[in-house]
């Protein structure tokens, strides 16, 4: 524990030892210089504490940090509608069951919220969409339902989107497509329907990060992606129901790391193009239709750790492979391949 600082049962900090202790080390609380005695962090990280959070922080009207973060904390969020100076909200990996209130929007200087696994339920208020300084929004597993509210659209310096692995539903909604600093849109693992969201292609110079998988996503992965997204390092629209060829276009995206189409509904030939990004690490195509012999440019992609291509209808000779010395798995089963193991 910080020395000088007394814990009360409820994992609140009460008591700054004297009001010029700015910066001690990690757990932290800090007090500001300009309002002696005033709190402007409170950094509690992997402690072990449990019980409620105390209300009283929300009291504390200057504080600029709140991170909890890897507690046992359980019951509701503080109240938050008197802390307008905070930037940085990290309450992930508790306990908390709650839904996130409307008067978060009072927090308007919120640059970072962080709420990831806990059991938040409801929906996320649209009105979030008003708190204009945000950049990382990541309520990872959570219980969350409804939509993904348009007004986050609004939130022009978003720079990372993280909702996955909740209960949220409806279509991705077109005005994602303002949000042109983002490079991390992460909204896999729940139950979002309609198309590939093409909205996205607004982001050419931004996004980095899409992951969409485990949805219930479908129609064709529109021939451009490619091209429009030429900063991908990693796609993973794992677990919907895409259907049609996997575009060539992809190939121009020459700094994927990670391509991950594994169980869909996708079909054709894997072209040549595959063999241009030769920073692919994991290629994960099984439980689709593809056809066809494998494009021999395959053998040139000698980053790849991961190869799986198991459960479609692959058929003619496997390609040489033995470049990719950084392989870890490989699966080859249920297609139609003849010919010698190379
Ligand atoms: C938290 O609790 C776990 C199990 O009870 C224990 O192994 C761990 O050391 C504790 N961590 C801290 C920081 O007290
Ligand atoms: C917050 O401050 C107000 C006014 O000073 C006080 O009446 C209230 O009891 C405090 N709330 C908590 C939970 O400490
Ligand atoms: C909260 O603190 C932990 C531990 O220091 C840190 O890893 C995490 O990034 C902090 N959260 C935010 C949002 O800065
Ligand atoms: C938000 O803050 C204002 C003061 O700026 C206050 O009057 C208002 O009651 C707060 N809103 C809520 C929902 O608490
Ligand atoms: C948003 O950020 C800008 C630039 O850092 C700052 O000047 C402004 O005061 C912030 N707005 C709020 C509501 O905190
Ligand atoms: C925010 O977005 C909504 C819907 O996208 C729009 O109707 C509204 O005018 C926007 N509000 C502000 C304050 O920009
Ligand atoms: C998601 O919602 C559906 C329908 O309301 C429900 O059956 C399901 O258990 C929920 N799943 C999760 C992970 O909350
Ligand atoms: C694309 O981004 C610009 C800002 O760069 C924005 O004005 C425009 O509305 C966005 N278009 C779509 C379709 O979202
Ligand atoms: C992108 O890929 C397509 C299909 O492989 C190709 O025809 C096109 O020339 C490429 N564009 C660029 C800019 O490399
Ligand atoms: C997959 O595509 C085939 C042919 O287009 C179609 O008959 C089938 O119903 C689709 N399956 C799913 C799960 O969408």
């Amino acid at each position: 524990m910080c020395s000088g600082c007394k814990l009360s049962s409820m994992g609140l900090l009460l008591i700054p030892p004297d009001g010029s202790a700015l910066g001690t080390p990690a757990p932290t609380t800090a007090w500001s210089r300009k309002h002696p005695g005033r709190v402007v962090a409170l950094q509690l990280f992997g402690l072990n504490l449990t019980g409620q959070i105390s209300s009283s922080i929300g009291n504390l009207t200057f504080l600029r940090t709140l991170n909890l973060s890897k507690n046992s904390f359980s019951g509701r969020l503080p109240p938050l509608n008197h802390l307008q100076k905070i930037q940085v909200l990290d309450l992930s990996r508790n306990r908390l069951h709650d839904s996130i209130p409307d008067a978060i929007t009072n927090c308007s200087s919120l640059r970072k919220i962080r709420l990831t696994t806990n059991f938040l339920v409801g929906e996320i208020p649209p009105k979030v969409g008003l708190l204009s300084n945000l950049s990382v929004l990541d309520l990872f597993a959570n219980n969350l339902i409804g939509i993904i509210p348009p007004m986050l659209g609004n939130i022009t310096s978003m720079r990372s989107l993280v909702l996955a692995a909740n209960n949220i539903t409806g279509s991705i909604p077109d005005e994602l497509g303002k949000l042109t600093n983002m490079w991390n849109l992460a909204l896999g693992q729940n139950m979002l329907s309609g198309g590939f969201p093409r909205c996205l292609f607004n982001l050419s110079n931004s996004l980095q990060i899409l992951g969409l998988g485990s949805n219930m996503l479908s129609k064709e992965v529109p021939p451009n992606i490619g091209d429009d997204l030429p900063n991908l390092q990693m796609l993973s629209l794992y677990g919907n129901m895409f259907e049609g060829q996997i575009p060539a276009s992809l190939g121009n995206a020459t700094g994927l790391e990670w391509l991950v189409f594994k169980n869909n509904n996708l079909t054709g030939m894997i072209g040549e193009w595959i063999g241009k990004l030769t920073r692919l690490q994991r290629l994960y195509l099984q439980a689709n239709s593809f056809i066809g012999p494998l494009p021999s440019s395959l053998g040139q992609l000698t980053q790849l750790r991961y190869l799986t291509l198991g459960n479609n209808k692959f058929e003619g000779p496997i390609p040489p492979l033995g470049q990719l010395t950084q392989l870890e798995g490989l699966s080859l089963a249920n297609n139609k391949f003849g010919g010698p193991i190379p």
